[in-house]
């Protein structure tokens, strides 16, 4: 028996035909749950990395060839988390053509933090305010750059419960990656992504294959509340997160033999596509040679001559005594090009020309991978994704594409390219101006933005004003 999910107390025999609503079967799992549709915010406004490079009076290559950046996006003041989250949501909703009252669940992960009690949640309510629908669950989600994960999880775990009535979740993942001048600022950013999520849909998450590691450590936090910046520690940084990848895809590849039940090693032959948390996109490559190696490690002894060619003399490392072994890091990343450009290089081309934007750092992966990766190929392929948030938090799982609803949602994104290539270059210096005004007004009030939402596509959310009593309005921009 089949229950509409609109609530409207109608049994089925078969499938419920009410616009909008996804039929379930009461007592049993929605089939395939994951992602049905995405989108994807950035601001209009990027610099050059070449450009900053050159200003910055480093070597030339540092962020371009040495990070593997090329662009970064920024947000003047007339943006915030609020409304990047706003503009991510309303389109989703609007480009899907779904009503709010589909939605049952909405969940955030951000760690741009401008209020310590109100939520970015209790914000996006704003647009369903019309619908009358306040039966919304979930809140925001904080831990670096992991929070969207973990907003992810909640949502799929919800919809796989008893809670579940039906209906539709979204999750965005949103972040405005600024840091003070120095070695870390090339590693900035900013965007949104959300994600609508139920069941049949096209790309599937795989169930009970989740690898965690979380760990105590200081490698990057935001103990000063009236700043945007964080404290990094930009070694540690690294070393957290190649020994976060080492912990979580060890512990994913022994959760799937067990799963399948079988003796055969699992490695990255199994994924046509991994895809990572981007802080820069040369920490990607090495990420993706790290796994390399980490399969090495557990190769029997007398088939690495074989299966690695040219790498016998690193039998018998020690993983944990690696990460900065600068000839097992270019062996490996010698040896894995080629599995890069056919696993991971795709996922990278938000990444590229945005920069780190965080929570929805690995998720602009997922879409980057989606629109570069042939359309008649996509469908049948299995990809891992591995997330990291500092201080920390990590998480390796990985989802299947499925036929069902692909096209649509891949023809979601066909603007994704346009709109990048449409953005407003703006100079070094007067990118470390708008930064300078972002630092000095941040937290006061009242406060109207300097910066012009010129540039802002119709439909994009802006920050008009805050008031005497810090109160955020926020106006959108109109089709002309
Ligand atoms: N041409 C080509 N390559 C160059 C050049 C050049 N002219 N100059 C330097 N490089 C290379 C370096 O050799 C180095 O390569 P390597 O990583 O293979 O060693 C790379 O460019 C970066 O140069 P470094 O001197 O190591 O850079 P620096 O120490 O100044 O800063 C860092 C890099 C630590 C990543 C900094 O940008 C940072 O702190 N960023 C924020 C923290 C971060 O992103 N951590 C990652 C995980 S946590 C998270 O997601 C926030």
């Amino acid at each position: 028996m089949y229950y509409c999910s609109l609530l409207c107390s109608t049994e089925f025999d078969d499938r419920c035909f009410c616009k909008n609503s996804i039929s379930y079967s009461m007592g049993s799992w929605p089939e395939d749950v994951g992602i049905l549709a995405l989108e994807f915010v950035v601001p209009p406004r990027y610099v050059d990395q070449s450009e900053l490079e050159q200003y910055d009076g480093v070597s030339t290559g540092k962020y371009t060839i040495g990070l593997g950046q090329s662009k970064m996006g920024f947000c003047t003041d007339c943006e915030d988390i609020n409304s990047l989250c706003l503009t991510a949501v309303s389109r989703l909703v609007e480009r899907n053509g779904l009503n709010y009252e589909d939605i049952g669940r909405l969940e955030v992960g951000t760690e741009t933090i401008i209020d310590k009690s109100k939520s970015v949640k209790t914000v996006l309510m704003q647009l369903f305010k019309e619908s009358k629908n306040f039966d919304v669950e979930g809140i925001d989600t904080t831990n670096a750059c992991y929070g969207g994960t973990s907003a992810l999880f909640n949502a799929i775990s919800w919809m796989e419960s008893s809670s579940w009535d039906g209906r539709y979740a979204i999750v965005v993942a949103g972040d405005i990656a600024i840091y003070s001048e120095g070695s870390a600022r090339p590693t900035g950013g900013a965007g949104a992504v959300a994600m609508l999520l139920g069941p049949n849909a096209p790309l599937v998450f795989e169930r009970g294959l989740r690898a965690t590691y979380m760990q105590h450590a200081y490698d990057f936090y935001k103990p000063n509340l009236m700043s945007e910046y964080p404290v990094v520690d930009g070694k540690l940084s690294i070393k957290c997160y190649l020994s976060a990848l080492d912990n979580c895809y060890q512990l994913y590849c022994k959760k799937s033999m067990k799963i399948n039940n079988n003796t055969d090693d699992i490695g990255l032959n199994s994924f046509n596509g991994m895809l990572f948390h981007s802080p820069y996109c040369k920490l990607v490559q090495k990420s993706l040679a790290r796994l390399v190696l980490n399969d090495f490690t557990r190769t029997p002894k007398d088939k690495i001559s074989l299966l690695y060619t040219g790498l016998e003399r690193f039998s018998g490392c020690k993983l944990e005594e690696t990460y900065f072994d600068r000839d097992i890091e270019k062996g490996f990343m010698d040896f894995s090009k080629n599995i890069f450009n056919e696993k991971t290089s795709r996922s990278l081309y938000i990444a590229r020309e945005v920069g780190n934007m965080y929570t929805p750092s690995l998720y602009g992966g997922l879409i980057s991978y989606l629109i570069e990766t042939p359309f008649d190929i996509l469908s049948g392929q299995r990809v891992g994704l591995f997330s990291y948030g500092s201080g920390l938090a990590s998480s390796m799982f990985s989802l299947k594409i499925k036929e069902n609803g692909l096209k649509k949602l891949i023809n979601n994104l066909s603007h994704i390219k346009k709109t990048l290539n449409e953005r407003t270059k703006v100079s070094p210096d007067d990118f470390c101006k708008i930064m300078k005004i972002r630092e000095e007004n941040h937290f006061k009030a009242p406060y109207k933005p300097q910066g012009s939402n010129h540039g802002l596509q119709p439909g994009t959310w802006y920050l008009y004003e805050i008031d005497e009593q810090h109160r955020r309005l926020y106006k959108k921009v109109i089709d002309t």
